[in-house]
């Protein structure tokens, strides 16, 4: 009985690393019906065979013009030309007029996610109100930071500053997308309103 065992587990050893040995492993009958797992029939997307596109690709570069789902294009440039011309011209399409007023409003609901933003991403520099005293400031970790009522500032150079920054100040475009800057800029605005009372 002992070699009966001895020989039996020999055997199963034995079996076990030859079918590890992945030279044996040739693939010799397709037990599947289709052979669909085997050979995929959609398109390679970077194979130069497919027969809808001249140049042979399935993956073709977007249209020009092309606009990412979720992205708003930004025309105004990264330097001083840029920065006064979306100061003079940038207009937020957040402002809606309602039946018999005259005047553009920003909706509460806008500016309440904007104070929410704001708090997060620029109170620690210029402070709850404003005022250029958020805690980076007190605690002189941060320098520079000016009182919104001493800058000359508008809805467009707002947005273009959360946009891509000023000199010190890094751009916090990542951190908020299209919407939310202009709720955040329209926040600063009531701020900066408020300050100059
Ligand atoms: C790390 C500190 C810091 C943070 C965070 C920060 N800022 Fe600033 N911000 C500055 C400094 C410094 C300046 C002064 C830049 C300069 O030299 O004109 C500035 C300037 C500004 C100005 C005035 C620019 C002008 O046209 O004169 C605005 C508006 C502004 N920031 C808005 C924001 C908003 C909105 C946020 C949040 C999304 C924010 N900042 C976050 C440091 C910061």
């Amino acid at each position: 009985m002992k070699s009966f065992i001895k020989i039996t587990s020999i055997f199963v050893l034995i079996v076990a690393l030859v079918s590890c040995n992945s030279e044996q492993r040739n693939r010799k009958v397709q037990y599947m019906g289709d052979t669909d797992m085997y050979d995929a029939i959609p398109y390679e997307a970077y194979s130069a065979d497919h027969p809808v596109f001249k140049n042979g690709m399935s993956a073709q570069a977007p249209v020009e013009g092309t606009i990412a789902r979720g992205k708003v294009p930004y025309d105004y440039m990264d330097n001083e030309a840029g920065y006064q011309k979306a100061k003079d011209s940038l207009i937020s399409p957040l402002k809606v007029k309602a039946p018999l007023d005259s005047i553009y409003r920003v909706s509460k609901a806008n500016l309440a996610q904007g104070k929410h933003l704001y708090d997060i991403y620029c109170a620690t520099c210029h402070g709850l109100q404003g005022d250029g005293q958020g805690d980076l400031v007190k605690n002189e970790k941060f320098l520079g930071v000016p009182n919104y009522k001493d800058r000359v500032i508008t809805e467009g150079s707002i947005y273009h500053v959360i946009m891509y920054g000023r000199n010190l100040m890094g751009s916090h475009a990542s951190q908020l997308n299209a919407k939310e800057r202009w709720q955040v800029t329209h926040y600063v605005e009531q701020l900066r309103k408020d300050l100059l009372k």
